[in-house]
């Protein structure tokens, strides 16, 4: 196996953290971003390999430059790019204002946007990358009260296809990972969200969140990581983007 230089964003916690985990138990190294650097440093001491912990806001383009830079000047190229920092604003569309709608998409649409412009010259010259984007399977369908989470989830599977067609030739794949409702932090937020808004128990809105995967559960962000997993390992798998959702959507 070759070790690579890995880069998760979000990786303070839930999905991203696992993410991580699992790249660095693989023998990867592995650099960690999001906000808060306490939670990332609990995640990086239990790491079994190398790893760096860079603090920073993926909306912010020169945090995120200095991220990219870090990790060159460190190890080297950043040759496994996992996108995955994002969070969700649930509102009715009549109630959305200009700057959640624009957020959104700052968040989870053009800050993947930008790490991929800044990845790919240096992947594609050394003639390997990998680049899994953690969309949603509300990339797949609409979701109500999602309106602005859901276009930024649908736009990202757009911009992976995209550059999965552009790359095709370099060596470098770029693939999403569209997951139902898995069990996190943010899911645990919906949770409370939802049970302040209605009066509802939180434990009813829980199996009601179960419910919605066929399978009558939550997904784990460890069946997440199987699927980047698998987009990492595989050079054939390119410009898909793969529902880890117990089957809520069949596409
Ligand atoms: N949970 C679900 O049911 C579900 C379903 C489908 C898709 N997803 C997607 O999966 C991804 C991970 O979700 P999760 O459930 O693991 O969420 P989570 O538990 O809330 O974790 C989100 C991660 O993103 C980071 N993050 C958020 N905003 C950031 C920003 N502006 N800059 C840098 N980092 C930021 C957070 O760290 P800091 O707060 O420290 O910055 C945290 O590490 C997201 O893209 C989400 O949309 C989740």
């Amino acid at each position: 196996m070759t070790t690579r230089n890995c880069l998760v964003t979000g990786a303070s916690r839930g999905i991203g953290s696992v993410i991580a985990g699992r790249l660095s138990a693989a023998g990867h190294r592995v650099a960690l971003t999001a906000r808060s650097a306490d939670q990332l440093a609990e995640v990086a001491e239990k790491l079994p390999g190398p790893s760096l912990c860079l603090p920073a806001d993926v909306t912010d383009p020169a945090a995120m430059q200095n991220v990219f830079s870090t990790v060159e000047d460190t190890w080297g190229t950043v040759e496994v790019l996992v996108l995955n920092a994002g969070a969700a604003v649930a509102k009715p569309i009549a109630d959305l204002t200009d700057d959640e709608w624009l957020g959104q998409l700052d968040l989870n649409l053009t800050a993947p946007f930008r790490a991929i412009r800044r990845a790919v010259p240096a992947m594609a010259e050394g003639g390997w990358g990998r680049i899994v984007v953690i969309s949603s399977i509300a990339g797949k369908a609409g979701e109500p009260n999602l309106a602005a989470y859901t276009a930024s989830k649908h736009g990202v599977i757009g911009l992976v296809r995209a550059a999965a067609a552009e790359l095709a030739k370099s060596g470098v794949t770029v693939n999403a990972v569209c997951p139902g409702y898995v069990d996190t932090p943010m899911t645990d937020g919906w949770v409370e969200k939802i049970s302040a808004r209605t009066g509802r128990p939180q434990d009813e809105i829980r199996t009601a969140l179960e419910r919605k995967q066929p399978i009558r559960r939550l997904i784990t962000p460890e069946e997440v990581a199987d699927v980047v997993d698998l987009c990492v390992a595989s050079a054939a798998i390119t410009g898909q983007a793969i529902n880890v959702d117990g089957g809520a959507v069949q596409s």
